[in-house]
């Protein structure tokens, strides 16, 4: 591989935790605007993306939902994931969304902080937290293992400076690196068919940079990109690595996970996602007839 065109990509940090515990807060937070405070009763329905700035540096953050019923939406946030930080809230302690987001976090094998969070609270306890996590094989750096945890406060602010510290140090260590050049490779974290607008699907750009006008073939549907809008709402022309947006343009809604890719036209890209869509049919078909069959 030619890595001359390579630089420093921004990392993109899924936040995971059981319900309540204050993801959506934290991130509200450190992005400053009111995103919790919007939501249908205060829970996470979706997975939703934002890339904020720190000392001049980027980190694209993904919010997830911490209800027991959204379990595979957390386990597609670790896919796209360099950093998972798990909340704990300091008072609650280590529940069971917490324990599947551990394991979650684990299998990814990326780097892990945990966030100890509503630490403004009287009855927050972090010796406490750090023993839950401790026994289920996390052990906190300042008791001889090698995860750092992070007192925060998503209500006042507190902490959430050493967090990002601490993020970008790791981002540091991973040296992550991508070719805004190449041709776009960007992972879809949630899609939908909206009305008047038609497909859209909400990426984080993995490599490359993908433009309004490219060509894109995404698992079985493609199409040729007529809008994008970035993580603000906002029309922007183009998004690069570790960047999120929205796309339009797509002649299906694609499934959330799938990787959209740049293709050299239109033609190229309906051929790929009608192959991919008649294979998809064959082996429908063949499994149906094994059904019939038996
Ligand atoms: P789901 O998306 O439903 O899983 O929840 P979440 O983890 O995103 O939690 P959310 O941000 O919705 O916060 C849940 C509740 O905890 C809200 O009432 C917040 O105001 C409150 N909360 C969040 N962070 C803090 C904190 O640091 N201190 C205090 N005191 N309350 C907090
Ligand atoms: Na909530
Ligand atoms: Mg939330």
């Amino acid at each position: 591989i030619d890595e001359s065109h390579f630089v420093t990509r921004p990392p993109v940090v899924t936040i995971m935790g059981h319900v309540d515990h204050g993801k959506t807060t934290l991130l509200d937070k450190i992005r400053s605007s009111k995103v919790a405070s919007g939501e249908a009763g205060g829970i996470t329905q979706h997975i939703s993306a934002y890339t904020i700035k720190q000392n001049n540096q980027k980190i694209t953050f993904v919010d997830t939902p911490g209800h027991a019923a959204f379990s595979e939406m957390r386990a597609r946030g670790a896919d796209v994931t360099d950093i998972v930080i798990i909340v704990v809230a300091a008072d609650d302690g280590v529940m069971p969304q917490t324990e599947e987001v551990i394991s979650h976090a684990k299998a990814s094998g990326c780097p892990i902080i945990v966030a100890v969070n509503k630490m403004d609270k009287e009855t927050a306890n972090m010796d406490m937290v750090k023993a839950q996590m401790a026994e289920r094989d996390m052990t906190p750096v300042d008791w001889g293992g090698d995860i750092e945890f992070i007192g925060v406060s998503a209500r006042t602010g507190m902490g959430i400076d050493d967090l990002l510290e601490n993020i970008l140090l790791q981002s540091e260590i991973l040296e992550l690196k991508a070719d805004p050049s190449a041709k776009a490779k960007a992972v879809v974290v949630e899609s939908s068919l909206e009305k008047g607008r038609g497909p859209v699907a909400t990426v984080i750009v993995q490599n490359g940079t993908l433009r309004v006008g490219d060509n894109v073939v995404c698992d079985t549907t493609y199409g040729r990109v007529k809008a994008i809008t970035n993580d603000l709402g906002k029309p922007v022309k183009e998004l690069t690595l570790s960047e999120t947006g929205s796309i339009l343009g797509l002649n299906e809604v694609p499934g959330a996970g799938t990787i959209m890719v740049g293709q050299d036209s239109e033609k190229e890209a309906r051929e790929i996602a009608n192959r991919r869509a008649e294979h998809v049919r064959a082996k429908e078909l063949s499994k149906s007839t094994k059904v019939s069959l038996e």
